[in-house]
């Protein structure tokens, strides 16, 4: 996993709950890395499971919306730093739909060793849309945080429906419908 994952990871965990806590969840994970990151490292992905689990033990909240909470900060740091690669799209739907064989095609080009899932397109009109989530690091509450951000961003509103298709989270199915406002 790239270490920008990890750095803007303990950066939120920092804004949020303060430097203590920090240090905490480094010294509860037992990390190779011994927490200290650069962003264009890589590490191991276990070490982000680690300090999820340790920061979902002392914040009471499940390591699903610690994810969802952090891939929404997490947007605004993929605008501010590849602010091209958004621009190109006019509406949200498109976007979405070509994280697959445009953005993370490009991602790979900036990072070789990127860890990334595959969403395919199962359906798609001008206001739904359903994506197939597949990744061996059941990442999917990360994706539906980016995913709302992706609608904040283009001032659109959605539905998105998370229907697991493997209870682990390693494939799961994203229905999402345009809400039309009056
Ligand atoms: C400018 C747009 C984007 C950029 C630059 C970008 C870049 C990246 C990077 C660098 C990673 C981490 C790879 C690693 O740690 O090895 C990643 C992972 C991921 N991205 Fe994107 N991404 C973008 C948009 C999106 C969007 C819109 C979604 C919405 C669903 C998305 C879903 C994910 C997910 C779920 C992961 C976690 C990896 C996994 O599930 O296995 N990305 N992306």
């Amino acid at each position: 996993m790239k270490g920008i994952i990890f750095t803007e990871f303990l950066e939120l965990v920092e804004d949020k709950f303060g430097l203590e806590m920090v240090d905490t969840i480094i010294q509860e994970s037992n990390l190779t890395s011994q927490g200290v990151y650069t962003a264009v490292g890589t590490y191991d992905f276990a070490e982000m499971l680690s300090l999820l689990k340790n920061l979902s033990k002392h914040s009471n909240l499940s390591i699903d919306d610690l994810l969802l909470v952090y891939a929404e900060h997490f947007f605004h740091v993929l605008a501010s730093n590849y602010p091209s690669l958004i621009a190109q799209y006019e509406d949200p739907f498109t976007l979405l739909s070509s994280i697959e064989n445009h953005i993370h095609v490009e991602v790979r080009k900036i990072y070789p060793d990127a860890e990334l899932p595959t969403f395919h397109v199962l359906e798609k009109s001008n206001d739904s849309l359903v994506m197939l989530y597949k990744s061996s690091r059941a990442l999917h509450s990360f994706g539906l945080g980016l995913m709302n951000k992706t609608f904040e961003h283009f001032n659109t509103k959605a539905s998105i429906l998370v229907e697991k298709i493997k209870q682990d989270g390693t494939e799961v199915k994203f229905i999402i419908t345009k809400i039309n406002e009056q």
